[in-house]
Order: structure tokens, then sequence, then C-alpha cells
């Protein structure tokens, strides 16, 4: 997130702070964190823990760490899916997340190659691309990851 904070416009603290907390709640077991969307007001994707650790995670940053900026909390809570309209902290740390150095597949240098060479919004839309196949395979996608890609390519597709 930091070695890509200035080709995506984020400010640096933005990218830690996105960085470090985004799967905060990800290590809790799957009845803990649908008991803590409930207590947060969070009805949506009740059902599916595995994406609600985004949405607990941005409320636990919130109310427990006293992390204000609405960016970096967005892109905590919507970092599973996306969404259309997304901040830009949002949209780095969905790059990051498939393409950070540690990531061993293929999809993950070519994310690298392409931000290198051609920029943030390119490397952006080649993720989605990838994300939304490889989900394809084995679920049906979450409305907010359509919107988020219909979004994103009538933004930055040239
Ligand atoms: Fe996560």
């Amino acid at each position: 997130m930091l070695g890509m904070a200035d080709r995506a416009g984020i400010r640096p603290e933005q990218a830690v702070t996105a960085g470090l907390l985004h799967d905060l709640c990800k290590a809790m077991k799957p009845e803990e964190v649908a008991a803590a969307a409930l207590e947060y007001g969070i009805t949506e994707d009740l059902d599916s823990p595995n994406l609600l650790h985004g949405p607990v995670a941005a409320e636990e940053c919130r109310r427990s760490l006293g992390i204000e900026d609405g960016d970096v909390l967005d892109a905590i809570r919507r970092h599973t899916t996306g969404r259309a309209g997304w901040s830009r902290v949002g949209q780095a740390i969905y790059v990051a997340d498939f393409s950070e150095p540690l990531r061993a597949h293929a999809g993950a240098d070519e994310a690298r190659a392409i931000l290198e060479r051609d920029g943030f919004e390119a490397a952006l839309l080649y993720v989605i691309d990838r994300k939304l196949k490889h989900v394809k395979k084995r679920h049906r996608l979450h409305p907010n990851s359509e919107e988020f890609a219909r979004w994103a390519e009538g933004e930055f597709a040239s």
C-alpha cells in the first residue's frame, strides 16, 4: 500500500492505516463477526461472515481506535467487494490486496508490472477483471462488485 500511495494519489498515512487494519476482524469466528455486525447495526451480508469482516473492521476502527478518515474507513468497509464511486484509498487497497509482493500468483506479478508501466488506473482495471473472473468460478458475484466493475470501466477505461 505504501509503495503505491504516490501512484494512487493517496497520503502515506492513509495507505498505512488502511493497509494494516483492513483485515483486523478476519480472524474472528463467523458467529463473532455476525454478532458484532448486529451490535453495530450492520444489516447487509449477515449470512456471509467472509464479507462481513470488512464492515465490522471499519466500525471497530472508528469506535475503538478513533479513526475518522472517511475514505480510510470506507476502504476497510468495502475491501471484500468494492463499490461504485469508491474512494482512491479503497481502490488502492483493492489493488494492493491482490498484488502485494508476497502474493505468489502470476496475476500479482502482472498487476505490479502494469502499475509500473501503465499507471494505477490500468492496474486497477486489470485487478478487477482478474478478481471477478476468479470469484465467478465459484460464487455468484456480489452486486457491489458488479457495480464497482461497471463504474471503474466507465471512469478509467480509455
Ligand atoms: Fe479481508
